[in-house]
This record gives structure tokens, C-alpha cells and sequence, in this order.
């Protein structure tokens, strides 16, 4: 079976090494915060987005299981509901109760300077997972995550194999306004279908979810019925809210709309597999033990890589059935 596999060469230690020291985080033990060094427990806060998503939820449950008390974690937990102020002030409490590190997966790119810089002041480290911000990198020890460009660009390289030269009309289902996963896989995308004749008709968000994904498609299908080729949804629950609209329009998701997503969670490789949906780019949501490993790292006082990214592949509809029953998630 071949699988496009992109990213690998990015992989660990391809980046550049820097010194916890550097990035805010006080040894634990020698002053900071105190606490989490030798066999002491490690008290983690994670300030999780929300839950709206398959994703979403391997990516918590990923994070819980690797941030166990079997493995010398205390772990407070903590879901924003994608609320951007609620993730921060999520943030804020976790400095107030001087936990050893504090790993982010920030909802949006922009406004964290501020309460990073609080983090860094009170001696805490912290490691964002998933998505990265704007602030500057001597605001935080480390990020592990996706590269969401490349998961845009090799959506539209399918987009551009399959329809450039047809005079298709694409609809968008874009992410969270203003987040990492959704500013990079746009810029992807856009990128690899440039200088085609697709013709992009609308492009709204859906907010990652899937009742936004069905509102918003049923909104398109409305405004342009049966013109709509093609949908990319930036995720699978966006697209697998926009089949129930497409469905409820007459027409036959994966035929009279080719449907391309992000993510490969087992709904949307199930929906793949019955050829409702085209192309899935997976986005892996396993993120946890490399954060716990990072943490463990920055809490001692090691050197850590500023980046990690974690490989992801892609599927069609004949790779979706032959690995959805071996799919972790
Ligand atoms: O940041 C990763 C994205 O967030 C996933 O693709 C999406 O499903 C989730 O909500």
C-alpha cells in the first residue's frame, strides 16, 4: 500500500536545541516554584481548547494517558470550550498555584504575550502541543505539533490532480478563525491550487465542528445549489457535518461533491471508506507522551528541541478501508 508520507524528515532534532533556562523555566528545586525535580511528583496544568472535534478528544485522551500518575504526573486539566479568555485565565491559575510546568494548546495564534510572560516571571516553563502562537519564542520552552501547512498543501495537490483544467467550483470549510491549524492549512492550500482554474466560490469557518460545518454548508448549498464541485474542509467533523447537508439538498456526497478533509479520525475514515468522503490528510492527535517527555526534560533542567513535528500521512478511499480497523483513533 502506498501512503504518502510527508513531514518524516522533520522530525525530531531537526530543529534547533535551546536551553530551558533560556525559555523561563526555573529547575524546580533550585528556587522557581519549587517541587517536581528527583522522584517528586510532577505537577502539570494543561489548558486544553475545548472539545470540539474527534480529534480534539484523542488528542485529550492522548495527553491524560501520558500525564498519569503512573508516570509521576499530577495533572490539572483544563477545557476552554474554544474560548480564548477562558484558556488564558485558565493559564493565570495555573501560575497561581505554582505548578512545576504548563502545557498549552492554544485556541488562537494571537494574544498571548501577556500571560506567557507572567509564566516566565513566576519561573514556570511552558510547552505548547498542537497549535503555536505569535508570541516570541523565549516565552516558552517548546512546541510539539503538525505541520498544518503541509497538511493545506497536499489537500490542494489532490485538488489540483483531480480537477485543475475542469473549471471546478470549490467551496471552504475553514477552522477556528485566527488558530494555527486554520491560518496554515489556508496558506497550504491556496498555495498548491495557485494558478489553476479552480474557482473558490465561498470560504467560511465552521469552527472545527460539526454543527458549524453542516450550518455553514447548508448556507452554500442554498447560494450555489448544484455548482458546487468540490468541499475542502479544513477537518473531518466539519465535513462530516457538511454531508448531512448534502445529503438533505438531494445530491450524493463523494459524487456529486467531492469532499476532501483534514484529520483521519475513524469517523471521518469510515466515511472515506464508504466513499462519501475523497481524500483525507491525517492530522495526529497523539501527541501526549512526547509533551510528557518534554516536560519531564524542561522540569530537570535538560536541553529540549525548540520544535517537533510529528508525522502524518494521507488516504484514499481504497487506503481508508484497508487501515480503518487498525486505526487507533
Ligand atoms: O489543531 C488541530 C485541529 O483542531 C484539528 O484538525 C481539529 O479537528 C481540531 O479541532
Amino acid at each position: 500500500m502506498k501512503k504518502s508520507v510527508f513531514a518524516a524528515a522533520a522530525m525530531l532534532g531537526a530543529f534547533a536545541l535551546v536551553a530551558t533556562g533560556c525559555a523561563g523555566g526555573a529547575a524546580p528545586g533550585a528556587g522557581g516554584n519549587g517541587g517536581g525535580g528527583g522522584d517528586d511528583v510532577i505537577k502539570v496544568g494543561f489548558a486544553q481548547t475545548g472539545s470540539e472535534s474527534g480529534w480534539r478528544a484523542a488528542n485529550t485522551e492522548s495527553m491524560k494517558k501520558a500525564f498519569s500518575a503512573e508516570n509521576g504526573f499530577e495533572l490539572i486539566f483544563n477545557a476552554a470550550d474554544n474560548k480564548q479568555e477562558a484558556q488564558i485565565s485558565a493559564v493565570r491559575n495555573f501560575i497561581n498555584q505554582g505548578v512545576d510546568a504548563i502545557v498549552i494548546a492554544p485556541i488562537t495564534v494571537d494574544g498571548w504575550d501577556d500571560v506567557l510572560k507572567e509564566a516566565k516571571d513566576a519561573g514556570i516553563p511552558v510547552i505548547l502541543e498542537d497549535r503555536t502562537v505569535s508570541a516570541s519564542e523565549d516565552l516558552y520552552a517548546s512546541w510539539v505539533g503538525l505541520d498544518f501547512e503541509q497538511e493545506g498543501r497536499t489537500a490542494g495537490e489532490w485538488v489540483k490532480e483531480n480537477f485543475d483544467g475542469k473549471g471546478a467550483n470549490l467551496v471552504v470549510l475553514e477552522g477556528t478563525t485566527g488558530s494555527s491549524a486554520a491560518l496554515d492549512r489556508a496558506t497550504g492550500f491556496n498555495e498548491a491550487i495557485d494558478g489553476t482554474d479552480i474557482n473558490v466560490l465561498d470560504s467560511q469557518t465552521g469552527d472545527f465542528t460539526r454543527d458549524g460545518g453542516k450550518k455553514v454548508m447548508e448556507g452554500y448549498l442554498q447560494k450555489y445549489g448544484k455548482d458546487i464541485n468540490v468541499l475542502f474542509a479544513h477537518n473531518d467533523d466539519m465535513g462530516l457535518g457538511a454531508l448531512d447537508a448534502i445529503k438533505a439538498a438531494g445530491l450524493t456526497p463523494g459524487k456529486d461533491i467531492q469532499i476532501v478533509t483534514i484529520d483521519a479520525v475513524k469517523d471521518g475514515m469510515t466515511a472515506l471508506a464508504n466513499g462519501e468522503f475523497n481524500f483525507i490528510v491525517e492530522c495526529n492527535p497523539l501527541l501526549g507522551d512526547k509533551a510528557a517527555e518534554l516536560v519531564k526534560a524542561v522540569v530537570a533542567g535538560d536541553e529540549v528541541e525548540k520544535r517537533t513535528i510529528v508525522e502524518d500521512q494521507s488516504f484514499t478511499q481504497e487506503q481508508a478501508a484497508e487501515v480503518l480497523d487498525s486505526r487507533p483513533y
